[in-house]
Parts: C-alpha cells; structure tokens; sequence
C-alpha cells in the first residue's frame, strides 16, 4: 500500500522535489498526491505540473483564514492525502487545522532542533559560534517547530560562512534527509 502525501509550499520546492522524484521511485512507501501552495505564482507548482503531479493553489489573500484552510483541507481530501508534508510553507497552521490532521502533518526545518525555532536559523548559528548546524524533520503540532523530532543530519559550519554558503549546504542536507525520514513515518 503506498501512502498518499500531499505538500504544501510558498516558494521555490527544492524538498517538495526531493520527496516527489524519491516517491517514484519503485518500492517507495509514498507517493505524492497533490502539491498545494498559498501562492499561485509558486515555481514549484510549475515544476509539479511539469511532472504530472496535481496542483492546487489558494492565495489568502482577501479571505477570513478559516475559509483559506478550509479550501486547502478540501483540496489535500479530495486528493487522498493521508499525510502532509510542509515544505518551505510559509504560514502557520491554526490550531483547528493542526487538530484535524493530529499526527499526520510534519516538516522540515533548517536547524538542529530544539535549537533555533523560527526564522534565520543559519545567522543564528553563526552568530553563536557554532561548530555544526543541521536540519530536522518533525512533526507539527500546535507550537511552532515544537513537535516530536523524527531525524536530523548535521552539517559542519565552515571558516567564512555566510547565512547564504550554510544554507546551501544545508539544503542538500535537507533533500537527503527529508525523504528517507518521510519513508519510515508513512510506515510506522
Ligand atoms: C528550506 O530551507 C526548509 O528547511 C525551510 O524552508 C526552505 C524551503 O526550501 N522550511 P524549498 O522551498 O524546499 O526549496
């Protein structure tokens, strides 16, 4: 049985690309179901549609937030998702939406969780001296990057890093990571 993931992003969808070439993958325990974003003029919808993958997209915009999830929920339904999977979304989940899919949303976050919830993790990072940063997949509940952490991979901070060099390095951490990790949640 191969689980159906749907994703959610706002922007480029590096990881959403990540997860969508390792679901085609033959054996592989998902497969993605629909790729929604709160912006219409995301690249990676462009890319999704490119690759045969559902889209749906619902600006915010103009609209009581109650009534844009419940446009996502309806869509991520009608597809069949069973898990969600947040990629570089950049919005919070109410609370009666995390409710609803209780245990069945997570993501992927640029930091070494707990360390560095939020936002501008990597300058973060630097500015403490750290020696190694990471990123981490999660589940999502109600507080903010706060839910079970279901795997990490460090990456060492190098003389000289910029916000910019970490998080490239980063990145290619977080498509490794995000896949695999995604694999043994669909299955547990
Ligand atoms: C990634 O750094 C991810 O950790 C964070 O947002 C970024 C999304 O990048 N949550 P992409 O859209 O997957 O390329």
């Amino acid at each position: 049985m191969t689980v159906k993931v749907g994703i959610l992003i706002s922007g480029r969808g590096s990881n959403m690309m990540a997860l969508a070439e390792a679901g085609k993958a033959s054996g592989a325990p998902y497969e993605i179901a629909l790729v929604a974003s709160d912006k219409p003029e995301a690249p990676g919808l462009t890319w999704a549609e490119g690759h045969g993958i559902a889209t749906f997209a619902q600006s915010p915009k103009g609209m009581p937030k109650p009534e844009y999830e419940a446009a996502i929920d309806a869509a991520l339904r009608g597809a069949g998702v069973e898990i969600i999977a947040l990629a570089g979304y950049m919005r919070l989940l109410s609370d009666d939406f995390v409710a609803r899919w209780r245990g069945r949303i997570v993501n992927i976050h640029p930091s070494l969780l707990p360390k560095y919830k939020g936002l501008d993790t990597h300058a973060r990072a630097i500015d403490a001296g750290d020696a190694v940063a990471g990123c981490s997949v999660h589940v999502v509940t109600e507080e903010l990057d706060g839910g079970e952490v279901l795997g990490q991979a460090e990456v060492p901070i190098l003389p000289g890093d910029t916000p910019d060099t970490l998080a490239e390095r980063v990145l290619a951490a977080e498509h490794r990571l995000y896949p695999r990790i995604l694999a043994d949640f669909v299955a547990r």
